[in-house]
């Protein structure tokens, strides 16, 4: 039966990140990893070796050439995702991509525009959607329970060493990493909270400085954010804590209540009638902001799983391009407005 077939994956990009794509995949139903593909052949042959695939690549186009390939996961530098996604789109094959979508609007919307006409799946990683504290949040504000909301801020306060900025040319870059601290590491946070919020960002003021550490790009940002629905916030980001910087935090408002959400949990629960009764969920602590290797391993999980479900439900995955798209999209108008000294208003033209 079609609905019971096992879907086969590639992974292009075997770094730091592939690993949680290999096992992902592996613990997922319906799933297998038959290929794998790095510039660096020696990095694909040991995650090959890993996790048992016969096939190694060091050109993407090539695995892409496999017939039985169905679902590419992009691993890539963050400023080589939408040129991979899209051959992985002309060629027919669904795409996980990892966060963030890809780092300048003209080549994100060149990669959905991709994948909708090849009627491919186009889905994005980020993993902090699929903590189910995260989902109570959502459902919350969603009811209304907090009222109409008043200020929704998010403090994403991490520690990244000189090394690791040295540990791969194109960290720290524009060309590549397209920003610093809120495009590489704050990207989570931003998506979680515009997500949370549930309307769009219309304007930002933004400040950034590289302050800490030898890099081209911003280690330390706040902005001042306005919702559609009034409410205001604010950004601050940072890599420059010293070790092990500070557990994320979102501080949601609104007239009928207090949320605090960190990486640990619900902190705070003082919701009218519900008063410090935080909701009981089993869940992982999110990690990441001390070392970016210490992220769990559930959400890429859940994702991966996720993916499988769209494509044989023929239904959009759970964060698909267009929804990646807004946290990148609240980024760019930070740094135009901290290039510019001047409020900028979004969508950004
Ligand atoms: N979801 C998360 O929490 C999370 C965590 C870490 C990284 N990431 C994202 O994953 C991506 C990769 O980050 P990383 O830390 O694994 O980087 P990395 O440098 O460790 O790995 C990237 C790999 O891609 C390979 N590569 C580059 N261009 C290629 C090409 N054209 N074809 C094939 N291989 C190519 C490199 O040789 C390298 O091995 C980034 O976009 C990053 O933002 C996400």
């Amino acid at each position: 039966m079609s609905e019971e077939r096992t879907y086969k994956f590639g992974i292009v990009g075997c770094g730091v990140i592939a690993p949680w794509h290999a096992e992902a995949i592996a613990r997922t139903e319906g799933a297998e990893l038959v290929a794998v593909c790095d510039i660096d052949r020696a990095r694909a042959e040991a995650l090959a070796e890993k996790y048992g695939v016969t096939e190694v690549y060091t050109d993407y186009e090539k695995m892409m050439e496999r017939e039985d390939l169905d679902i590419v996961n992009i691993c890539v530098y963050s400023g080589r995702h939408a040129e991979v996604g899209i051959a992985a789109a002309q060629a027919g094959k669904h795409i996980l991509c990892e966060k963030p979508i890809d780092i300048t609007l003209e080549r994100i919307d060149a990669l959905i525009k991709a994948a909708d006409e090849a009627g491919v799946k186009l889905g994005v990683i980020f993993q902090r959607r699929t903590s189910p504290h995260s989902c109570v949040v959502k459902e919350a504000i969603a009811q209304g329970k907090l009222g109409h909301l008043i200020l929704c801020d998010t403090y994403l306060k991490y520690h990244r060493s000189h090394e690791y900025y040295a540990s791969a040319g194109w960290r720290g870059t524009w060309e590549l990493d397209g920003g610093g601290c809120l495009m590489n590491q704050g990207v989570h946070g931003i998506d979680l909270l515009q997500w949370l919020v549930g309307v769009p960002v219309t304007s930002v003021f933004g400040r950034t400085g590289t302050l800490a550490r030898n890099i081209e790009v911003e280690d330390t940002a706040v902005a001042v954010l306005t919702f559609r629905n009034g409410a205001l916030g604010v950004i601050e980001g940072t890599t420059s804590l010293v070790a092990p910087g500070l557990p994320t935090r979102h501080d949601l408002h609104g007239e009928r209540g207090t949320i605090v959400l960190t990486d640990k949990g619900i902190e705070r629960w003082d919701v009218e009638g519900e008063e410090g009764q935080i909701p009981q969920v089993e869940a992982e602590t999110v990690g990441g902001t001390a070392d970016p290797r210490a992220i769990g391993m559930r959400g890429h999980i859940l994702q991966v799983q996720d993916m499988v479900a769209a494509v044989r439900e023929n239904r959009d995955p759970m964060v698909p391009g267009r929804e990646a798209r807004k946290a990148v999209e609240i980024i760019l108008a930070i740094y135009r407005s901290a290039q510019t000294g001047e409020v900028v208003t979004l969508p950004l033209k």
